[in-house]
């Protein structure tokens, strides 16, 4: 008797063939410069299985099909997108480099030699995700600023995926997520929902309004950005990017950087191995000489 792919009438074929995560994990490198290696099939098949259900897509094969279509690579890419990158991400995430850029990023920033013609900190959260990054970013930067007369600060967030810049635009978290803010902050920053059945806080629109959000994919060979940055934050991105991609964005950052500026990367991340000028600061804080 022959047998053939076997399908269930609700999810289809229940799993995704060798040959199928590699057209998709090969689409994603390509696009994003995340690396699925085969110990990713099952995340990829679990995350691709909801966007099958949701497109009532009856198996992968047929997802495949989809995906790589003239439709689907418009409109299902963004999605694919979100389906297999993490975007996990917290108000004071790794605290250390929030103190560590207000007790010495910030203030040596402000007496750099020749600062005077310029007063203003420009800041770079690249993968923000959800916003979490660059807000606390605000936070660090307005107090600094408000106790140091004459300075200002933007904040330039960016991320791959439309989803979380969405929410990150929104500025909207649940009460629970808020807690790592230290309180004086949370009262200056945050505003509570009239509506007393919703815990929700959002953001005040003076931060909200300090904070840039603009799509822009850390692979693409150059970046659109105008005018010298004096910090990058670039944090637990990197490491689903391969040794090559990495550099090249090291590179890329080290030239989007004003001279004597920070680059700070994720706690599990590491320039160590990499070909950089960047001198050594701290664990994973790095500096471009000045
Ligand atoms: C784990 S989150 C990190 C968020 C934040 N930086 C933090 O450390 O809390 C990783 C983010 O990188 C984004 N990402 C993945 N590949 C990217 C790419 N090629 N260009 C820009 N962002 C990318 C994802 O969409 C995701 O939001």
């Amino acid at each position: 008797m022959a047998y053939t792919v076997y399908e269930d009438a609700e999810h289809g074929d229940a799993h995704l063939s060798d040959q199928d995560f590699r057209r998709l994990s090969d689409w994603i490198y390509a696009n994003i410069g995340v690396c699925m290696g085969p110990e990713k099939k099952t995340l990829m098949e679990g995350r691709v299985k909801k966007r099958m259900r949701h497109l009532k897509i009856p198996s992968f094969r047929k997802y495949c099909e989809f995906v790589f279509s003239k439709q689907g690579k418009g409109e299902e890419a963004p999605f694919l997108i979100d389906a297999v990158t993490t975007n996990k991400t917290d108000f004071f995430r790794e605290p250390a480099h929030f103190e560590y850029l207000n007790r010495t990023v910030l203030p040596r920033l402000a007496g750099r030699e020749g600062s005077g013609s310029r007063n203003t900190f420009r800041i770079w959260s690249a993968a923000c995700s959800t916003g979490e990054e660059p807000y606390t970013l605000a936070m660090i930067l307005q107090e600094f600023v408000d106790g140091t007369s004459g300075w200002d600060y933007t904040i330039l967030a960016t991320d791959i995926s439309r989803t979380v810049l969405e929410k990150a635009g929104q500025a909207v978290y649940q009460d629970e997520t808020v807690g790592a803010i230290p309180f004086p902050l949370r009262k200056k920053y945050l505003l509570k929902s009239r509506d007393p059945r919703n815990s929700n806080v959002r953001i005040v629109p003076e931060l909200r309004a300090k904070v840039q959000l603009r799509r822009l994919n850390l692979i693409a060979d150059a970046f659109d950005i105008s005018g010298e940055m004096d910090v990058i934050f670039c944090r637990n991105v990197m490491i689903y990017f391969d040794r090559v991609t990495q550099e090249k964005l090291v590179r890329k950052f080290y030239q989007h950087l004003s001279s004597g500026g920070y680059l700070f990367i994720g706690h599990a991340e590491s320039l160590s191995n990499l070909k950089t000028p960047f001198i050594y600061m701290a664990p994973t804080i790095y500096r471009k000489d000045d």
